[in-house]
């Protein structure tokens, strides 16, 4: 029988993957300690960690890996290594603090052309509008570099002709030591930035507005160290809510902020699940099931978040009726469609639409998780399915998520992690008749 493990009980979500990959680049704005509690035990932050050493930070972990404490005494080099830049479009963060504390800056950008797919240029527009000399240098393989030299740094107006994340913490990181002020007019509004500010203006910035339609930054001469706690994962508390809604269980998500997912419980709620607060966190209760279609379209914070669409989508085939989903942030997020079809799912792409049949009877299949967020999404989708489904290539799932299938599993997952005995890097499931 299909449908027959509801998860239940209660899971606590780590800290913000998003939030901490610019707070650990921040350490770079100051040549004393900077600590950061709270940290998620992430290839990610694995990868960022790495990085910062390559300038000559001293990175030091407790045992745990939760505390972090960086002091980037001296900067030994400005320039990235490109097998650490290349493999997480993150480390393009480093940028706007090496350029704001050296001076310059070289980031290797991910391969092929050299801004083609994967786009810095909101980025660029924002260091040459505070002063800065960028050039995009091509090797004869292809691959490209970006390199800033600090020019004439200034404050100054600017508009980002789209709310980009990456872009808004580069250009407040490059500002917080920029001579005058800046105004960042359309930045991107995502908690993240929100931290990310809290942080620098614990280190002696002064910005203001973070979180609404302008950031106002007044440079200072130097910041100082500083301590700081990681917000929670709200795309991490989002998932494990959806993992509560496709099981039909009823999960209590802990350590996470409601307000920051206001439109997934929104969208929850017009599907027919229970959500309500309580003192220890969210509670969702799918156990009713019988659960409407609806449609859904990301956008830039405080909108439904790309992040979360692939995980929705495989609710949204279970659900009763078509739905509708639209990707407006990023040009090629339907990569999951193909793995969650070979489920029975049954879901149309069109474009940056995408059409969802609903009412699927998923079964169990050997996908494969082509980024982090679809390797979530069929994660989710196994744990409804029938019979077996083995998720290949969960290093994407472990750049983001800190010990899925252990979380999973303490909510009453079949779920292992294949180390031996099958393909490695694999997650294997099974759902046994009820
Ligand atoms: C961040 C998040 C990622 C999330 C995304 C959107 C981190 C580490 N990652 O990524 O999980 O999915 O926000 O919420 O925080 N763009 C340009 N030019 C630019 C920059 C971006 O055209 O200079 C485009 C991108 O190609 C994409 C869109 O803008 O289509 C959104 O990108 P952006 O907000 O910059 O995302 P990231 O910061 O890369």
């Amino acid at each position: 029988m299909s449908n027959s493990g509801p998860l239940r009980g209660s899971v606590s979500t780590g800290g913000s993957k998003n939030a901490v990959l610019p707070l650990l680049a921040a350490t770079l704005l100051t040549d004393e300690t900077c600590v950061l509690d709270g940290v998620p035990d992430l290839k990610d932050v694995e990868v960022m960690c790495r990085l910062l050493r390559s300038f000559g930070a001293e990175v030091e972990q407790d045992a745990a890996g939760r505390r972090i404490a960086v002091t980037a005494g001296r900067i030994a080099t400005c320039e990235a290594p490109p097998d650490l830049a290349k493999a997480m479009r993150a480390s393009v963060v480093a940028m706007g603090p090496l350029l704001a504390r050296c001076g310059e800056a070289t980031i290797p950008l991910p391969g092929g052309c050299a801004i083609g797919d994967r786009p810095i240029d909101l980025h660029v527009k924002g260091f040459l509008a505070l002063g800065a000399d960028v050039e995009i240098l091509t090797d004869e393989s292809g691959a490209g570099c970006v390199r800033a030299t600090a020019g004439r740094p200034a404050g100054t107006e600017m508009y980002l002709d789209f709310a980009s994340v990456g872009a808004t913490e580069n250009i407040m990181m490059a500002a917080v030591l920029t001579p005058g002020t800046t105004v960042i007019e359309n930045p991107a509004q995502e908690p993240e930035i929100v931290d990310l500010a809290n942080f620098l203006n614990k280190m002696g910035a002064r910005i203001r507005g973070a979180g609404t339609d302008a950031i106002r930054i007044e440079g200072v001469q130097a910041l100082h160290g500083a301590e700081h706690s990681v917000i929670p994962d709200r795309i991490e508390a989002a998932t494990f809510m959806l993992a509560a809604a496709i099981t039909r269980g009823d999960v209590l998500v802990e350590n996470m902020l409601p307000n920051h997912v206001v439109p997934v419980i929104a969208k929850l709620r017009e599907c027919g699940v229970r959500i309500r607060e309580e003192d220890a966190g969210l509670r969702v209760d799918g156990t009713a099931g019988g659960f409407r279609a609806t449609d859904i379209k990301t956008l830039p914070y405080p909108g439904f978040p790309t992040d979360i669409q692939p995980q929705f989508m495989a609710f949204l085939a279970t659900a009763n009726g078509p739905s509708n989903i639209v990707e407006t942030v990023f040009e090629n997020r339907f990569l999951h469609i193909e793995e969650l079809n070979r489920m029975g799912a049954g879901i149309l792409a069109e474009g940056r639409r995408a059409i969802v049949r609903g009412g699927a009877h998923l079964h169990g299949a050997a996908v494969r998780a082509t980024d982090l967020r679809a390797g979530a999404a069929l994660v989710l989708a196994g744990l409804v399915a029938d019979g077996e489904t083995t998720v290949a290539d969960v290093y994407h799932i472990d750049r983001g998520y800190e010990d899925l299938v252990g979380k999973l599993e303490g909510l009453g997952a079949d779920i292992r992690r294949m180390k031996n005995g099958g393909p490695q890097d694999s997650v294997d499931r099974r759902v046994f008749a009820e």
